[in-house]
C-alpha cells in the first residue's frame, strides 16, 4: 500500500514537464514540419493528452473542416487528422462554417461531443468515441435559449466546471438599426446557459454576460472561453475582430453563473491577436494551477492560414482581478505542468537530419515574384540525403514553384559568373499540390547524394508569379542585421560579395537574385546580380537516409 503510494508520487514527479512560451514565437509547427493549421484553437486534455483543435484554413483559404493534433508535452504536437470529412455532407457548409470546436466528454455514454458554429438555429453537436474522431454530426442541431431565435448563434465555448456543462455563445444582431455604415456592422452579446446532462443540448435558459456598463464593449463580445478558479466564474472574450491581428481582451468574472459580472480589458490589442481559450495546467509538483490565455495572431486581411498563437499564464490579483497581458515582443514565459503519459511524438522534421530551429521567431516572406532564393547550408554529417523539405504557401499562383537541391563548391564559385552547380534534385509544385499554410514541400534527392561534414549545399527557391508564393525566415544572427521586413528586402543596401561590411559565417546563408537580373552590375561591372539576404535563413529541414 505504501509502496503503491510512494510509486504513485514518483511517477507524478517524474511526469513533471516544462514548457517556455515566447511572445514573438508565433508560428506552430507539427512534429512533420507542417505549420499546425488550426484558427481559433482551443486546447483539451482527454485521458491525460493534450488536444488541439481549430479551423483548417489549408484548402479553402477560409474555414474548412476541424483538425486536431495531439501531444504530450505542448511542444511536439502529431497531426491527428481531419475529425470528419470536410467534403462530406455536414452542417459546416452552413454559415459559420463550423467554426470555434470545441469538445466535452461524457463520462457515462463515454463519447466526445463536438460542438460547433454553423448555422442560422442552434450548433451542430457530432458525436465520437475518440477524441480525433472520426465525428458524426446528430440529426438536429442543439438549441440554444429561444428569445435568440431571430439571431444568429455565433462564437462560443462549452466547458465542464464543478460537473456541469456550460455554453457561453454570443448572438448575432445583423439587423441592428444601429449598426454604423462604417463600424459596427454588428451587435453581439455573449450568454450562459447550462448543457444538458447528456452534453448534447443546452437547457434553453441563458443569463447575459454582461458588465453593469452594458455598452458598446459588453455589445461586441465574442472568442468566448470559461473557466473556474478558487469557485470563481470567469469567461474571457474579445470584441469583434473578423480574422483580424488584434482587438480588445476582455475577462468577465462572477461567484455565479448568473452574474452579475465585473468586467476588465487585459488588453489594448490582445498582443496583437484574439483570445481564442484558457488552458489550465496544473504543476504535479505543488498541485497550483497556471491558467494560460492563448489568443490567434493573424496577420490580418484574407491570410487568415498564416495564423500564430501567443500563449502567457494569466496573473491574478488577490481579489481575483486579473493583470494586463503583457505583449513586449521578447517576453518569455516558463510553466511547470503535469506531462500528458504516451511517449513524445517525433516525425519528418524532429527526427531530419539537419534542419532550422524547430521553432524560432519565423516570419513570412512572399517574395517569389521578386527574387528567385538560394538557401545554402554546410552538411551537419557524412551521409546520404534522401530529402530536403521546405515551407511554402501558395494562393492563386498560375506559375508553378520549382525547387532544385544542388551543391556547389564555394560560395564565391556560386555566385560567380558561367559557375554550374551539381543538381542533387528538382521537384516542381503548382497551388493545388501547396496549400495555403505553411505545409511542408519535400524534393527527394536523387543523384549525388551522398555527402561529407562541412560540403556546401543549396535550395534554389523560383516562383515568378504576379501573386508571390511565400516561405518563412528567421534571423540567424548572424551577417549584419536589416532593419526591413518582408518588403524592405528589394530597397536600401544589401549586402554584397566582394564588399567590406560583413564577414560571412554560419551554417545557414541565404542568396536572392532578382528575378530576371542575369548580369555584372555597378559601376565597375564587377557586382554579382546574386548577393546575401544577410543574417536570414528560410525554414527547411534535410532527410538523411
Ligand atoms: C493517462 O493519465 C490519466 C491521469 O493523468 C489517467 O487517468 C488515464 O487513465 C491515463 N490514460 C492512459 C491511457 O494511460
Ligand atoms: C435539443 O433540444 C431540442 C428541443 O428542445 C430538440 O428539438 C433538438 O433536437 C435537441 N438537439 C439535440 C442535439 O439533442
Ligand atoms: C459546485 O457544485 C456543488 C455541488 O453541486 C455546489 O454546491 C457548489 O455551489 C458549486 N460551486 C460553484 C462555485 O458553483
Ligand atoms: C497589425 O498589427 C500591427 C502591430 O500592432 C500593426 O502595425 C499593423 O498595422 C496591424 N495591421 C492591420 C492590418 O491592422
Ligand atoms: C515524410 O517524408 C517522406 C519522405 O520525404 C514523405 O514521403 C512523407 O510524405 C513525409 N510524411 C509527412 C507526414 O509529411
Ligand atoms: C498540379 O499538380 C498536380 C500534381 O502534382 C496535377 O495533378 C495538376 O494537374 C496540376 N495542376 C495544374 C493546374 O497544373
Ligand atoms: C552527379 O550525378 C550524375 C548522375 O548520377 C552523375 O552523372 C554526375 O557525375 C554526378 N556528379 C558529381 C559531381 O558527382
Amino acid at each position: 500500500m505504501r509502496l503503491s503510494v510512494l510509486l504513485a508520487s514518483l511517477a507524478a514527479v517524474c511526469d513533471a514537464a516544462q514548457v517556455k512560451f515566447t511572445n514573438n514565437i508565433r508560428l506552430l509547427f507539427d512534429v512533420d514540419g507542417n505549420q499546425i493549421d488550426a484558427y481559433g484553437s482551443k486546447i483539451s486534455n482527454f485521458n491525460g493528452v493534450y488536444y488541439l483543435y481549430g479551423n483548417s484554413f489549408a484548402i479553402e483559404g477560409v474555414a474548412f473542416g476541424i483538425k486536431s493534433y495531439s501531444s504530450v508535452d505542448l511542444i511536439n504536437w502529431k497531426y491527428e487528422g481531419f475529425l470528419f470529412d470536410p467534403y462530406s455532407n455536414t452542417p459546416c457548409n452552413d454559415l459559420g462554417g463550423c467554426g470555434r470546436p470545441h469538445i466535452v466528454f461524457n463520462p457515462i455514454t463515454q463519447l466526445y461531443i463536438l460542438w460547433a458554429n454553423a448555422g442560422s438555429s442552434g450548433y451542430p453537436v457530432a458525436t465520437s468515441s475518440t477524441p480525433s474522431g472520426p465525428f458524426f454530426f446528430l440529426s438536429s442541431p442543439a438549441a440554444i435559449d429561444p428569445q435568440f431565435n431571430g439571431l444568429q448563434p455565433a462564437d462560443f465555448t462549452v466547458e465542464i466546471l464543478n460537473n456541469t456543462g456550460y455554453i457561453v455563445f454570443s448572438a448575432l444582431n445583423f439587423r441592428d438599426p444601429r449598426a454604423g455604415s462604417l463600424w459596427p456592422p454588428i451587435f453581439q452579446t455573449l450568454h450562459a446557459s447550462q448543457l444538458t446532462s447528456n452534453l448534447e443540448n443546452t437547457t434553453e435558459i441563458s443569463y447575459p454576460v454582461v458588465s453593469v456598463a452594458d455598452d458598446l464593449i459588453d455589445q461586441e463580445a465574442e472568442s468566448p472561453d470559461i473557466f473556474m478558479r478558487n469557485g470563481i466564474y470567469y469567461i474571457v472574450a474579445s470584441n469583434t475582430c473578423g480574422y483580424c491581428n488584434g482587438s480588445i481582451g476582455l475577462v468577465y468574472r462572477s461567484a455565479s453563473i448568473q452574474g452579475p459580472w465585473m468586467r476588465q480589458i487585459i488588453a489594448g490589442y490582445s498582443c496583437n491577436g484574439q483570445v481564442e481559450g484558457v488552458l489550465p495546467l496544473v504543476n504535479p509538483s505543488t498541485g497550483q494551477t497556471t491558467y494560460i490565455w492563448h489568443s490567434t495572431s493573424v496577420p490580418g486581411g484574407p491570410r487568415v492560414g498564416f495564423g500564430g498563437h501567443i500563449f502567457q499564464p494569466l496573473q491574478f490579483n488577490g481579489d481575483g482581478s486579473v493583470q494586463d497581458l503583457n505583449c513586449a515582443a521578447k517576453a518569455q514565459f516558463t510553466v511547470d505542468f503535469q506531462a500528458g503519459n504516451g511517449t513524445v511524438a517525433s516525425g519528418n522534421a524532429t527526427m531530419a537530419g539537419q534542419a532550422t530551429p524547430l521553432s524560432a521567431e519565423y516570419d513570412y516572406v512572399c517574395d517569389s515574384d521578386q527574387f528567385v532564393l538560394y538557401q545554402t547550408w554546410t552538411a551537419a554529417k557524412a551521409g546520404t540525403i534522401s530529402s530536403v523539405s521546405v515551407n511554402i504557401a501558395a494562393s492563386v499562383q498560375t506559375v508553378p514553384l520549382s525547387l532544385t537541391v544542388f551543391r556547389f563548391d564555394s560560395y564565391s564559385d556560386l555566385i560567380a559568373p558561367e559557375y554550374k552547380y551539381t543538381t542533387m534534385g528538382t521537384a516542381t509544385f503548382n497551388r493545388t499540390s501547396l496549400s495555403y499554410v505553411f505545409d511542408v514541400a519535400n524534393v527527394p534527392v536523387t543523384s549525388n547524394a551522398t555527402v561529407q561534414q562541412g560540403d556546401l549545399l543549396g535550395l534554389a527557391i523560383s516562383g515568378a508569379d504576379f501573386v508571390p508564393y511565400c516561405h518563412l525566415e528567421y534571423s540567424t544572427g548572424t551577417g549584419a542585421s536589416s532593419s526591413s521586413g518582408p518588403t524592405g528586402w528589394g530597397h536600401g543596401p544589401q549586402g554584397s560579395w566582394g564588399g567590406s561590411s560583413f564577414s560571412p559565417s554560419g551554417t545557414y546563408r541565404l542568396f536572392q537574385q532578382g528575378v530576371g537580373q542575369n548580369s555584372w552590375r555597378g559601376l565597375q561591372g564587377t557586382i554579382s546580380p546574386i548577393y546575401e539576404r544577410l543574417g536570414k535563413s528560410v525554414k527547411f529541414f534535410v532527410t538523411y537516409a
